[in-house]
């Protein structure tokens, strides 16, 4: 990925969660080059790894660090690695997130008199949509609570979010997410007067559809 802007990040410590993914791991990219210190945070810790090696090597500083956002000790734990080994996250990037099979229908359309096994809303798996709604909800929130107590009144605290532009205009196919997304949007706007008078900045960033580990399916036929 190629930055258009140019912003200088020299000692500012910047934790990306899902970073072991396709647009995250562009983002740890990005604000390394521009100077930061860069924690990946990641259930796949060895993708995670990856990336950091990628950035040393390419003269950066980064870490890698295992983190489940849905779960408060693990990212506990993960921050305690990055305070330790980086020093205060400046600037939290909440990236991890997805949409899930179980979660998918598999026509756009509802028609009459569709092919026995087709998954239509009505077969739609409860534990999936939970699943969904967790993921991205729930695992900006957590992440968010445990980082952003360190945030208030520091210096250029920034909280951003990842929603999608499914937010606005759902795509067919993938309701939970779209509404998960839409929460994302929402949270946003809820955290960004929450810490109005905390001084810290809350954004979140709607990105059109790219091809990733998690949508692969949705675009190409799988064999
Ligand atoms: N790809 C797109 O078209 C698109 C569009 C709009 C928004 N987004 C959003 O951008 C973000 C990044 O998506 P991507 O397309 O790069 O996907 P990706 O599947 O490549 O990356 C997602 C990463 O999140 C990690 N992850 C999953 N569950 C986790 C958990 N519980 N704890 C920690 N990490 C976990 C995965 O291991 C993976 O590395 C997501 O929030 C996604 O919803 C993607």
């Amino acid at each position: 990925m190629t930055n258009p802007f140019v912003h200088d990040f020299t000692d500012k410590v910047v934790a990306v969660t899902g970073a072991g993914g396709v647009l995250c791991s562009d983002f740890a990219k990005a604000f390394a080059k521009a100077g930061a210190k860069v924690a990946l945070l990641d259930l796949n810790e060895e993708a995670a790894q990856g990336y950091a090696d990628e950035i040393v090597a390419a003269g950066g500083v980064a870490k890698a660090y295992k983190c489940n956002v849905l779960d408060k000790e693990s990212i506990e734990a993960a921050k305690a690695g990055i305070d330790a080994d980086l020093g205060t996250v400046d600037i939290l990037v909440n990236g991890a997130g997805g949409n899930n099979a179980r979660a998918t229908t598999d026509n756009e359309f509802h028609e009459t008199n569709m092919p026995e096994g087709t998954k239509s809303f009505f077969d739609l798996d409860q534990s999936g949509v939970e699943f969904v709604f967790n993921l991205n909800f729930l695992g900006t929130l957590l992440p968010t609570q445990v980082f952003a107590k360190d945030m208030v009144g520091r210096d250029g605290a920034n909280i951003i979010n990842i929603s999608s532009m499914n937010a606005f205009t759902p795509l067919t196919k993938i309701p939970a997410y779209s509404g998960a997304k839409s929460a994302i949007s929402n949270f946003t706007q809820w955290l960004a007067v929450h810490f109005s008078k905390a001084g810290i900045r809350c954004n979140a960033i709607a990105p059109g559809f790219l091809v990733s580990n998690q949508n692969r399916d949705l675009l190409f036929e799988s064999d």
